[in-house]
Formats: C-alpha cells, structure tokens, sequence
C-alpha cells in the first residue's frame, strides 16, 4: 500500500524515521509493498512546509541539519500549523513526534485526536497520550476505522508493546519490572567509570537519549510514564501518574555508586508494577541496588530491559536499545508496517 505521511514534530526521532524509510526504500517496496511519500512537515520551531506533489525528504534533512527553516525548501505551502496539516492537507497517516509531556499529553492528545476524527491512522512515539487516554484513543481509532500505533513509546524499537499484544497473546501477565529509561542507565553507566553526573548527561543529551527536558528522565518522570502505559496497555489496568511511587537518579552520588561496586552491586533505576491478590496494582520507579548476578545488573549503557511475568511461560525478557534518533524511529516503521499489514488483511 502506498502511505501519504505528515510529520508534526521533527525533531530527532522524526528525523530517524526519515533517514530509515529513505535508506530502506526499496526494500520495503519490494519485501512488504510498503511505500511511502511525505507530503507535510509542521513543526513549532523549524515551521512547515506541505506540497501534495511530495516532498523531496533528502534535500529536507540537509535543510534541517544545517539549522535551515522549512521555509527555505523550494516548494509547497509554508504557512500551516499543526492542526491544519492534520486536517487540510491529503495525508492518510499522521507521524506524531511532538515533544512528550507526561503530566499533560498535550499538545499531542489534540493531534492525535484530531487526526483520528478525520480518519487518518497515527504513529506516534508520544508518550504522553498513552499515559493519559489510551484506551480512548485506541476506541476513537476503532470509531473512525483508522490506526493508532505507539510501540516506540517504551523501549524505543525494542518490540515491548507489540510482544505482549502478539507475541505473547494467550498469557496472563500480571506484573513487569525492567530498566525503562535510556538516559539514566547511561548516566549511571558512565559514573560508574568516573564520569560526573553533569558530564554524563550532557553527552545523554548529545547522543538523543533524553527529553527535550531532561528533568523528565532524571526524576523518574519517564521511567514512570512507561510504568503507566504498560499497566494499562499491557495488565488492563486504569492508573494514572499520580498512582505510582517514584524516586528519580539525583540523589545518587559518586560515592554511592562507588560504594556498591566495592560490595559487587550496581545502582539501577527500576520500574515495575504488580496485580496483587485483591487486584490492585502496586506500582513504582526507584533506584536499586542489584547484585552484579542479577540479569539487570548486566544492562548498561541506553539499554532497556523488561521483564514480563507470564502465566504459562514464567518471566520473559527482552532487552534492547531504549532511546536514541535512529532507535526510536524504528518503532515508528513498526508501527507503519503493522497499519500496512493490517490494511492489506482487510
Ligand atoms: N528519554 C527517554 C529515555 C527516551 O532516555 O529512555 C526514550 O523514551
């Protein structure tokens, strides 16, 4: 099937996804019959740009990478903000990266909703609507027969939402517990080499492992946002926020991470979330500190970890990148090419 795309937001992950799709043109054409052209790019700082004829997506990443507006690309409309490219412009699929905002979900809840209620299918790596509505996103999808696809928000393109959903389908799973937060493992990570705190997060956010907030990563804001979204999504629960304990990274020093290796332990930033006897879920995000033989404690660097806990199959884990432009704009191929799988069953 041939996908019209519009990008609101493009920032790293946008730009990712952009790179991979033309990297991987042909073989995407030719393995799943997936093609693709961008018609429409909005975004708040670098501004819009949208031409029904498609845009030339090589010449829009040198524009961008050399700090250039939109405005700047030879042809198309410049003036139309977000909602009107959602709306206006002959795009099926809407790719929603905008920037997360947990506590909100807005402005991506507005996007979302208002591309869905125009039929248009959404991808989106946003974190924040699925905290906040994704059960009312997934029926409003349903409603207008379009998609809704979110895997990148936990674990980047590590399949975590897809796993459970298919993979595992036929499970109980009542309960998970993994290293959710790029940034955090990595500054960790790094301090315990001996880099400072500061020094390790400033190249967390070099390398496009934090938000665009980084006080999000540290205090546990995202780690929590995911424990949220896998409760929900995942064990069928309806948590929000304010419903999870949590303890960011900041309160761990050199010497506390010193002081662990010395005792052969390791400091981990760890959510999890747990169905007890009378239902209701136990849910959290705090520094641990693990044993080196605890399968956790051997993942370093951006890495994530989860671990589901399974009625028939005990605890299954995967474990792959968390963060990072390339890493998370895969999930949006996932996610392109399940809608693409979907529509062609039809
Ligand atoms: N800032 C997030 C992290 C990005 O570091 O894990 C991926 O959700």
């Amino acid at each position: 099937m041939h996908f019209k795309l519009a990008f609101i937001g493009f920032g790293t992950v946008g730009q990712g996804l952009s790179e991979i799709l033309l990297e991987k043109k042909e073989m995407l054409k030719k393995k799943y019959d997936f093609t693709w052209t961008v018609v429409a790019i909005s975004d708040i700082m670098k501004g819009s740009v949208y031409d029904k004829k498609g845009l030339d997506m090589k010449k829009v990443l040198d524009l961008v990478k050399k700090g250039k507006k939109l405005d700047e690309y030879p042809t198309g409309l410049k003036d139309w903000d977000s909602l009107k490219t959602i709306r206006d412009s002959d795009a099926d699929t809407i790719v929603e990266v905008t920037f997360t905002d947990v506590k909100t979900g807005e402005p991506a809840i507005t996007h979302i909703k208002a591309a869905l209620n125009s039929g248009k299918n959404v991808v989106s790596t946003n974190k924040g609507p699925v905290v906040k509505q994704a059960v009312n996103l997934l029926k409003l999808a349903e409603k207008n027969k379009a998609f809704y696809g979110f895997e990148g928000v936990v674990l980047a393109g590590t399949p975590a939402v897809n796993l459970a959903e298919y993979t595992l389908a036929g499970n109980d799973i009542n309960g998970f517990k993994g290293i959710l937060n790029g940034t955090t493992n990595y500054i960790l990570t790094r301090m315990e080499e001996g880099m400072s705190y500061e020094a390790a997060l400033k190249k967390a956010q070099e390398l496009g492992y934090a938000e665009a907030d980084p006080t999000g990563d540290v205090e546990g804001l995202d780690a929590l946002g995911k424990v949220v979204i896998l409760t929900n999504v995942v064990l069928g629960k309806n948590i929000g926020w304010q419903d999870v304990e949590r303890k960011g990274i900041t309160g761990i020093s050199k010497e506390d991470i010193k002081k662990a290796k010395e005792e052969g332990m390791r400091w981990k930033l760890i959510g999890s979330a747990e169905i007890q006897v009378n239902g209701r879920v136990k849910a959290k995000v705090k520094p641990i500190k693990l044993p080196l033989n605890d399968p956790l404690a051997g993942v370093n660097e951006a890495t994530n970890a989860l671990t589901f806990f399974t009625d028939e199959l005990g605890p299954v884990t995967i474990v792959g990148p968390g963060a990072g432009r390339r890493e998370t704009g895969f999930s949006l191929l996932i996610d392109l090419l399940n809608i693409n799988r979907k529509i062609s069953c039809k």
